[in-house]
Formats: structure tokens, sequence, C-alpha cells
């Protein structure tokens, strides 16, 4: 973890507990926001500094010399939105380490044209692909009956797949779409892989690819539920606290003695496709700045391919991760009480679907 690293967390938690302290959340939200863009507007100037490639290298290395020493099983690891940005150098990753990686992305196409570069940029092809539609309980439950049919472990879970900032969309089973797709589609689909991963004797790592923007994110069942009060961003951060505090209760609930881990992370502002919802995202101004003001799919799947592999992060469960540290999120997040209620408000949600 670099002096920069360390800095920019540290400083965010200290903003974030004076704000909230004021009852400002926005203000906090804004302020952290700022502090992100000048980390990596900061990060691309650490000449000399240990490139993010070479730290992945080193972890995909550092991992399999330890498996080799524990005995070569093969390994199991679902990655979804495995075909684009984050989840596709996540799942490289995984694949150099030696995993069986499902690809678990929801368009046939894209999916194959992945595992064509994933191929000619490994010379591997331990991954294979399966339809998973986060947007639909259907296709979730009937991926996992797939994945159980086909496998008896699971050692990583990577729920990386979302969407960003979309106009008002509903999923299949009439549920807000980015709180559908980021947090409730991922919620079923833990849950009903919980068992594999219990029955894997090695322990599972579960890894939620959350957002800095769950600062924004404004913790009101109503803002869930009534199209009217529908809001791009703030439903996006919705999403993405509702996936933090998941991780919370779900840690919670599986006892610091289960052999499965489940933390959340925040990935950095990273060049990829998912703001293409917003406004003029296809123009070259647009993508000038934000190619300035954002890193690498590289040094932006650090974060889960660390706490995927990493022996560093061994036993640790329910924490927040951005960057390279754990992390303090915002105050629903830290409420055991209104985590654990999100959970029955969430069962009652996919009930019977
Ligand atoms: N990029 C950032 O700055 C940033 C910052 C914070 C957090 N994140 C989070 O990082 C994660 C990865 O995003 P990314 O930046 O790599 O964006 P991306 O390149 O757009 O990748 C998103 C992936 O999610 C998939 N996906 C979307 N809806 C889905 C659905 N209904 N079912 C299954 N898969 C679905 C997409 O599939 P298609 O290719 O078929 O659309 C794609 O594979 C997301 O959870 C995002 O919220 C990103």
């Amino acid at each position: 973890m670099s002096d920069l690293e360390q800095i920019a967390v540290s400083t965010s938690e200290k903003v974030l507990l004076f704000f909230e302290g004021l009852n400002l959340h926005f203000a906090a939200a804004f302020i952290l926001h700022a502090i992100e863009l000048i980390y990596i507007i900061l990060s691309k100037f650490r000449f000399g500094a240990t490139t993010d490639q070479v730290k992945v290298d080193r972890l995909v290395l550092e991992y399999k010399t330890r498996q080799e020493s524990l005995g070569n099983v093969r390994k199991v690891a679902i990655v979804t939105g495995a075909n684009s940005g984050i989840g596709f150098e996540t799942t490289k990753a995984l694949v150099r380490a030696g995993f069986h990686v499902v690809m678990a992305c929801r368009n046939r196409i894209f999916a194959g044209q992945a595992m064509e570069k994933l191929e000619q940029q490994t010379d591997l092809n331990n991954f294979e692909f399966m339809e998973l539609d986060l947007a639909s309980i259907k296709s979730v439950k009937s991926f996992t009956e797939n994945f159980k049919a086909k496998f008896n472990r699971l050692d990583v879970l990577v729920n990386n797949a979302g969407v960003m900032a979309c106009p008002y969309q509903e999923t299949e089973d009439g549920i807000e779409a980015q709180f559908g797709v980021n947090y409730v589609g991922h919620f079923v689909l833990t849950n009903e892989l919980l068992e594999v991963m219990q029955s894997t004797a090695e322990g599972s790592r579960i890894v939620n690819v959350s957002s800095i923007a769950h600062r924004v994110g404004i913790y009101e069942t109503a803002r869930i539920l009534d199209k009217n009060l529908y809001n791009r961003v703030i439903n996006y951060g919705i999403s993405k606290l509702a996936f933090i505090m998941f991780t919370v209760e779900l840690a919670n609930r599986l006892g610091k003695d289960s052999k499965i881990t489940v933390n959340a992370l925040h990935p950095g502002v990273v060049d990829t496709n998912l703001p293409r919802y917003i406004p003029f995202s296809d123009s070259a101004f647009f993508k000038f700045i934000f190619s300035i003001c954002s890193v690498s799919p590289v040094t932006g799947a650090l974060n889960s391919i660390r706490l995927s592999l990493s022996s560093e992060v061994e036993g640790i469960t329910g924490k927040y991760f951005e960057h390279e540290c754990v992390s303090v999120p915002n105050a629903p997040a830290r409420d055991k009480k209104l985590c654990s209620d999100l959970w029955g408000f969430t069962e009652a949600m996919v009930k019977g679907k």
C-alpha cells in the first residue's frame, strides 16, 4: 500500500466523520469525491513507483506459489460482468492464478469476444461462459442451477457487474434497475451459492464491487420503491450503499468462525464502459476529460484481485476497502440494525420470484 493511498483513505475518513457529525452528508460526499479526483491525478505522476500491472503479477505469482505448496486442486471462481472493464481484468488475473473461471455475463456475443481476447492475452483456456442476467431473478436462479450441476466447489465469487446512472428502468421483476442489477441480483446469486461455498473445504471469498458513490446514497426505502423520487445519481449511490450494507449483514450472519469471508470495495474511478448512460459520454471531449480523471481497468481491478487472492486479507470479513486500505463506509453501513432491516426488506422483495 503506498503512502498516497494511506493519506487518501485516512483524510477521507476524517472528512466523512467530521461532516457526518454536522449532519452534512452531501458536503461529505462532495469533498470525498474531490479527494478521490486529486488522488487519481496525483497517482498518475508516481514516477518510479511499482506499476499496478506489476502489483497484479506479484499477487498472481504469490498465489500460485502458495497453491503449489498446498497441492494443486483446481479452484473455481465466478466473476459477474466478466466481459468488460474491471471484470475482464479480474477474470484475467484469476485465470492466470490457475482458477477455472466462470464468466457470468448477460450477452453471449460480448462474452465470446472477451473469451477470444482472454485466450490471446494469456494463452490459457481455463475459463467458460455461463449466461447470467442480473435483471432477472429467474435468470439468476437458472445460472446457479447450471453452476451447481457442473461444479461442487466455489472458491471465489466476484460480484462485479453493474450499471450506472441509467434513465428510470425496471428489472423483469419490477425492481428499479440500478438497485435490481447492482444489489438485488447479487443478493439472490450469493444466497443461492452459499451452500456450495460452505461445502468448499478450503474456504471461500466473496468480493462485492461497490463504489465511493455509495456516499451519495440516501438510505430511504421510499427512494427505492417510488419512481417519482428517482434520481440517476442518488439511486446509483443507494444501490452501492445497499451492497455494502449487505456485505456487513452477510458477514454478521455467517459469523466470525465461518470459512467464507465477504468484503466490499471501491475500485477507483476507472476508464470503462460504465458511464455509457451519461449524456455526451460518447463525445471526444468527455472521453478526453474522463481519461485524465480515471485510472486504467488494470488499476481498477487491483482491489478485487487482492481481495480474491492475497494472503494479507485472509480472515478479514465484513469490511469496505478503498484503494488498498480498509475504509469507513457511510453511516447506514455502520448501523447493524439498518443492515439487518435491509436484508428483510430484500427478502420480501424477491419472495416467490
Ligand atoms: N468504472 C468506474 O469508475 C467504477 C467506479 C466505482 C465502481 N464501479 C463498479 O465496478 C463494476 C464494474 O464496472 P466497470 O467499470 O468495469 O463497467 P463496465 O465496463 O460497463 O462493466 C460492467 C459489466 O456489468 C455487466 N452488466 C450490466 N448489467 C448486467 C446485467 N443485468 N446482468 C449481468 N451483467 C450485467 C456488463 O455487461 P454488458 O457488457 O453486457 O453491458 C459489463 O460486463 C460495476 O459494479 C461498477 O458499478 C466502477
